[in-house]
């Protein structure tokens, strides 16, 4: 077994796309494209993250303690493209999307679903850190999801 069986591995696995949202610096919107994301119970509402220690996203989370999750419909794959780029190729925002503000998390527009969070716990291990977040704001849209399988993004048929 080595990094690229394991990598082959997790590309045999569909999932569906999400943009965790946090705040950057300067009260702006910061994004990441994740797959890592779960339901961790439901009454309590709480979902589950994994964020890679070497993320932005990871510094601003544990600074601000909220997040946004946002699962994409199959219209938004040129968000999830703009969000898993690089933080230094994030200034530019070349496409547009709205978003709006709830309760200082930022949540993505005419996304699939959209759920505001607060950190609750968090669980630092080898290279990313656990966040389980509370649920506070919930809002579910009835579309297609967007898919990521075999390192691309797909659509239901
Ligand atoms: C489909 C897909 C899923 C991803 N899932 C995760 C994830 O769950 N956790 C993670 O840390 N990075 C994940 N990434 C990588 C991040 O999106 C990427 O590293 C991004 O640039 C991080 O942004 P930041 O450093 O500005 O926070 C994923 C990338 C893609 C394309």
């Amino acid at each position: 077994m080595n990094d690229q069986n394991l990598k082959d591995a997790w590309a045999a696995f569909p999932t569906g796309v999400s943009i965790i949202t946090s705040k950057d610096f300067h009260g702006e919107c910061h994004g990441m494209t994740a797959n890592s994301i779960m339901s961790f119970s439901i009454d309590p509402p709480l979902v589950l993250i994994s964020v890679a220690k070497s993320r932005e996203s990871n510094i601003l989370i544990k600074k601000h303690r909220k997040f946004g999750l946002n699962i994409l419909n199959s219209d938004q794959n040129e968000i999830a493209n703009f969000y898993s780029a690089p933080s230094e190729k994030k200034i530019i925002n070349k496409i547009n999307w709205d978003l709006v503000k709830y309760n200082e998390v930022y949540l993505i527009s005419n996304s699939l679903v959209k759920m505001a969070c607060n950190v609750v716990k968090q669980y630092d291990h080898a290279d990313h850190t656990l966040f389980i977040g509370s649920v506070f704001k919930l809002e579910v849209e009835k579309r297609k999801p967007l898919i990521w399988y075999d390192r691309k993004y797909a659509e239901l048929v």
